[in-house]
């Protein structure tokens, strides 16, 4: 059922935990499932992503490809983080069941979610970039756990 690739992201996540102060933190929620991720975001000062860590409360296809999207992010610029689309990591993973592909939607969106946190906080405007709508403020996560 699952590629290879996506059973070794799934038993050896990479990037996963948190980033103490970051550049730009984002969670969202898959409507679909009702499951949880949140991304945390190093961004330097020439807007280079140096670190990403993530955290998810979601299933292991969810797991993978968060796995995978940190390690596609990870020393890019914003903007090429920006286009790694869920697609993208499907590619890199050589894909995922039909019924599961729903859940690599977590990962681009937190990612995105995260970037715009950080636009916030830099008050920029990054080019390109949409809030996404399963975007979830704080405090409704911990009312949730
Ligand atoms: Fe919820 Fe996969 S079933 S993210």
């Amino acid at each position: 059922m699952y590629t290879e690739k996506v059973m070794e992201h799934f038993n050896h996540p990479r990037n996963v935990g948190e980033i103490e102060n970051p550049s730009g933190i984002g969670t969202v929620g898959n409507a679909k499932c009702g499951d949880i991720m949140r991304m945390y975001l190093d961004i330097d000062e020439s807007g280079v992503i140096q670190d990403v860590k993530f955290k998810t409360f979601g299933c292991g296809a969810a797991v993978a490809t968060s796995s995978m999207a940190t390690e596609l992010i990870k020393g890019k610029t914003v903007q090429e983080a920006l286009r790694v689309t869920n697609k993208a990591v499907l590619e890199a993973l050589d894909g995922l069941p039909a019924q599961k592909v729903h859940c690599s939607l977590l990962a681009e969106e937190a990612i995105h979610a995260a970037l715009w946190d950080y636009a916030e906080k830099k008050g920029i405007i990054i080019e390109g970039l949409v809030k996404p709508k399963s975007d979830i403020h704080e405090g409704e996560v911990e009312e949730e756990a």
